[in-house]
């Protein structure tokens, strides 16, 4: 195979701030050092997420222009509707403007109070949804010991679901789900294998089993690069295989919608979209639009057709292993297997001389802004730490991570051997690099809006 390269040209640009020394600084001090309230202007490389940060293409852009703007039942419906038919599977088509929009239709109607959703990890707005309808989110993702690179990190412990299943908690589970891939364990698919036994569970005990199809052709790649059994597939027949294992899904589209905004759900039964057609109605608009304008959706259809290409697919995975070696060679200690929506580092292991209270991952990304301009995601104890009630210093999150999120044919080769450079000069003085305390936090996702300091 020839070496893999980015398969598109550009044909429109967007200039990109450099913000010297002196305004990377103020910025991230006006901001109370918390890059997510530092504005877009003062960045140069924005690696915060892949969601709703793609770059469209000239067959998508063109798609908009013959968007159908009709109330109801509007052409570009139709389109969206028998694009995700074909790929899925599923008859019944629900847009929706976002992922978590999709996730608390499907989810608040599903669940009653006291019951049970499983999942290999619900994401952060998935277990939100779960909780709001006052049931409970139990995650069980397969075991995994920290840096021993496994294919499919991404799976559910099917040993646990089973033991649950036949437990006294058995019958409270209303839903299992599988997230693919598995965006809070660093993107890693799930296998077919993994979806077939959890399928043999669900159908043992009649419980249904849902998916978060979010990152469905970047599961279906890696599934497919992982197995033998698979390799002759295509992503679009491997991604297939998936969804006929399962009762339905959902999606946010601002992944692999490969587009600016949008989800879906999309289910086998009839009678459970009528119900959720309804709260449909009273939430996001009418059935055949969704939230979205009718030209969002002829730019989704387009969307899924090309994420499934396997010039594309083969692009982003090998980008993404490329830009981790890169990170590696400039001293990051890198996760691996690599997914393909991120990278991930290991922060507390290069800032092994902060403990986590002091905030390893928030220093690390804060270091990368100051040296270059770069944001990336802390996933680290601002995130997933709690603070202790009893006024004490935080419960810290299990690991210190970074997320390099890679948008979607956004950045080319030589922007992310930019990030790499950025991120070699932090590696060389990461002794020096001072650690962060909060000073105001909000209860909930206080990483959104905490202010903090310097230690
Ligand atoms: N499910 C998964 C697996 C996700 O990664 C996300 C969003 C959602 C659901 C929610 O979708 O944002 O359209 O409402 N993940 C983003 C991220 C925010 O940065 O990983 P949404």
């Amino acid at each position: 195979m020839p070496p893999f390269m980015e398969p598109f040209r550009i044909k429109a640009v967007e200039p990109i701030p450099f913000p010297d020394a002196g305004q990377r600084r103020a910025a991230l001090v006006a901001a109370g050092f918390n890059l997510f309230r530092v504005p877009a202007s003062a960045i140069t490389i924005d690696l915060l997420t892949d969601s709703g940060t793609s770059a469209m293409s000239a067959a998508q852009w063109s798609a908009l222009f013959s968007g159908d703007e009709s109330y109801a039942g509007a052409r570009s419906f139709d389109r969206f509707e028998r694009v995700v038919r074909e790929l899925t599977g599923y008859p019944e088509v629900l847009p929706v403007h976002q992922g978590r929009a999709a996730e608390r239709i499907l989810l608040h109607r599903l669940l009653e109070p006291g019951e049970l959703s499983v999942a290999n990890t619900h994401f952060d707005s998935t277990r939100a949804s779960v909780e709001a309808a006052g049931a409970e989110a139990l995650d069980l993702p397969v075991p995994v010991e920290d840096d021993t690179p496994v294919p499919f990190g991404g799976d559910l412990d099917v040993a646990a679901l089973d033991r649950l299943l036949h437990g006294p908690d058995g019958a409270r589970i209303r839903c299992v789900v599988l997230t693919i891939t598995n965006n809070a364990r660093g993107g890693q698919p799930v296998s077919v294998a993994n979806a077939e036994a959890t399928r043999r569970l669900c159908t043992e005990h009649g419980v249904p089993l849902l998916l978060d199809a979010s990152r469905f052709a970047e599961n279906a790649y890696l599934v497919r690069a992982r197995s033998a059994e698979h390799a002759p597939r295509t992503p679009r027949e491997v991604a297939r295989l998936i969804f006929d294992l399962a009762d339905g899904c959902w999606a946010s589209l601002k992944k692999d919608g490969i587009a600016n905004i949008g989800g879906l759900i999309a289910l086998r039964d009839p009678a459970l979209a009528t119900r959720y057609r309804d709260q449909l109605i009273e939430t996001e608009g009418f059935p055949t639009y969704g939230g979205l304008a009718g030209r969002d959706l002829d730019a989704l259809a387009q969307g899924l057709l090309e994420v499934v290409e396997p010039a594309y697919l083969r692009y982003r995975a090998e980008s993404a292993l490329w830009f981790a070696d890169l990170l590696e060679q400039a001293g990051l200690p890198v996760l691996r297997p690599t997914g393909c929506h991120a990278v991930y580092v290991d922060a507390g292991r290069l800032l092994g001389h902060l403990r986590p209270q002091e905030l390893p991952a928030t220093a690390f990304a804060n270091e990368l802004y100051l040296a270059g301009a770069v944001r990336v995601t802390e996933l680290g104890t601002l995130v997933f730490g709690r603070p202790d009630p009893a006024g004490g210093p935080d419960v810290p999150a299990p690991r210190e991570l970074v997320r390099f999120a890679l948008p979607r044919r956004v950045y080319t080769a030589s922007h992310l051997r930019y990030v790499a450079e950025v991120a070699e000069q932090v590696a060389a003085k990461a002794a020096a690099v001072p650690g962060y305390r909060i000073v105001r936090q909000t209860g909930a996702l206080r990483q959104f809006a905490a202010t903090l300091e310097p230690l």
